[in-house]
């Protein structure tokens, strides 16, 4: 496989570099700068990118290229801190510029490159260092009113050092950069389709699940779903899916799931009925951290039982994605402080000697979308909402019951149908829900009093739910929608909308 690694010095876009790549079709891998060669040597790179970092190359303790990069000859493209390394590793001079660059700049190139040809652009820049003499045979490529080496290169060896940042998409054209990088210059065809994708994932579960029996716990959502799809491809009727229904779904979920997975692909599936159990455990619980415990220990508890009712398993099969990889494995980013316990379902059961198998380990949550499609999952199911492990529960501030789960599930629908009627969900709404206040105002309605609850409409946009701003949906539409919910969901009197973006707010309330 002919790759790229992109060696990551702890940049917040890190992640948008190996994104952008995988877009154009061309496999790509982020490892920690600190990895050894033997464990990047797995992807065969062709090239090395080099992320940008919150350090300063200057700086005593700050990382350094890793030894197997200049030894190997190959292409390298350094972004921003990787431009300064690659300076400082080859005789270049850095210095810290008197004051910091961020944000939009003019880039004007001065001697055109496959990489950067002739014109002007607009480019994102965030540094504080600054080339101040380039290393012996490189030469300026591009600049900014700041930045006088804003773009250098040495075509002989293929080396390149950007100061701003191609990958994030206020740079004009920059996954062109990217991609020109891995195409013309490191020699990769860009065959990283999504029939190679499941032909992968499928060839890895054959050989690490054998003869062996697993078993797959689906919520409704995308990667539980694709990741049970493709296990079914390689392993047969020696999978077994488990779907909980916890009571906390949205409309329809449960009949999305059995007519996707168990009528159209044929995957045998056991559906635990456990809302009963699960509302009864939540009963009066109303702290939104106390709520995800709950489900997440009864989730748990639910899929033991059914699994300790099946034939022997050895394997469980998990839809991780490559982002909660990269987010626990990369070093100046696991120290961030928990906001919310993420309780997915589908989480390993700690005290169960399943060995784990994890077919969307590498893949974006985009590219899993595609393997779905590819896979013959409805489109229904796989462009679905996002939608959190502990369901309506955390839709529903404040107690959860039976009466106030069907207020939100309703009012979601409407929601979600109104928004898909005028073309806003998916693009630019990148999410959009319901969530129930435990408030109660009072109203009017054919000349009665009313005392009802209070909905509150959420609707972002977001590329990575990293950070999300909050959606600018019509007047008219969220007149439409307001009309709706108050008319036709029993219970709720009064709809509000929320003008919070992430941070400091997060896109769920709880
Ligand atoms: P927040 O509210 O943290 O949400 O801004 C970011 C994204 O994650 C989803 N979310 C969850 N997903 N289990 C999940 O699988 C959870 O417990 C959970 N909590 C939030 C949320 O819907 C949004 O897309």
């Amino acid at each position: 496989m002919d790759s790229i690694a992109v060696l990551d010095f702890g940049s917040q876009y890190s992640q948008l570099i190996a994104r952008r790549l995988r877009e154009v079709s061309i496999y790509c891998e982020l490892f920690p700068h600190d990895t050894a060669y033997e464990q990047v040597e797995r992807i065969h790179p062709a090239g090395f990118i080099l992320s940008g970092g919150p350090a300063s190359v200057l700086a005593a303790g700050a990382p350094r290229l890793p030894d197997y990069v200049l030894p190997s000859g190959k292409p390298i493209l350094g972004i921003c801190y990787g431009m300064q390394l690659l300076a400082y590793h080859l005789n270049g001079r850095v210095i810290t510029s008197a004051r910091r660059e961020y944000g939009y700049a003019q880039l004007h190139v001065q001697h055109a490159s496959p990489l950067l040809p002739e014109g002007t652009r607009t480019v994102w820049m965030s540094h504080g260092d600054r080339i101040d003499r380039m290393p012996p045979g490189f030469s300026t490529l591009a600049s900014t009113p700041n930045s006088p080496i804003a773009g250098m290169g040495d075509p002989d060896r293929k080396y390149y050092g950007l100061q701003f940042h191609p990958e994030v998409h206020h740079t004009q054209n920059g996954t062109t950069i990217l991609e020109t990088f891995a195409t013309d210059l490191c020699g990769i065809k860009p065959d990283w389709t999504p029939r190679r994708m499941v032909d992968q994932a499928i060839s890895d579960i054959r050989s690490q699940v054998g003869n062996n029996r697993a078993v797959v716990g689906v919520s409704g959502g995308v990667d539980s779903s694709v990741a049970a799809a493709i296990s079914y491809q390689a392993l047969g009727d020696r999978l077994t899916a488990v779907f909980v229904d916890n009571g906390l779904l949205r409309i329809g979920e449960r009949e999305l799931v059995q007519s996707a997975l168990a009528e159209t692909l044929q995957i045998p599936l056991v559906v635990v009925d456990a809302a009963e159990t699960f509302l009864k455990a939540l009963k009066g619980v109303t702290d939104p951290e106390t709520k995800r415990r709950i489900i997440g220990e009864h989730f748990i508890r639910t899929f033991e039982d059914a699994v300790r009712n099946m034939e022997p398993v050895d394997f469980l099969v998990q839809g991780t994605i490559y982002p909660d990889v990269v987010e626990s494995s990369a070093p100046d980013r696991s120290q961030a402080a928990r906001i919310k316990t993420h309780h997915n379902v589908g989480g390993l059961p700690e005290d169960l000697s399943f060995k784990l198998v994890e077919p969307l380990r590498y893949l974006f949550k985009d590219e899993v979308r595609k393997a779905g499609l590819e896979l013959g999952l409805p489109a229904s199911l796989v462009n679905r909402q996002p939608f959190p492990g502990p369901g309506l529960a955390v839709r529903c501030l404040g107690e959860v019951t039976d009466e106030r789960l069907e207020r939100v599930r309703q009012a979601d629908a409407i929601f979600i149908e109104e928004l898909t009627s005028a073309g806003l969900l998916g693009n630019p709404v990148a999410q959009a829900l319901v969530t129930l206040l435990p408030v109660r105002s009072v109203g009017v309605m054919g000349d009665q009093r009313t005392y009802g609850e209070a909905a509150v409409l959420r609707a972002v946009t977001t590329e990575d739910f990293m950070t999300a701003d909050w959606a600018r949906i019509p007047h008219d539409l969220l007149g439409k929608i307001s009309t709706r919910i108050v008319n036709e969901v029993e219970g709720i009197n009064r709809v509000v909308l929320d003008l919070t973006s992430k941070p400091p707010g997060t896109i769920e309330w709880e």
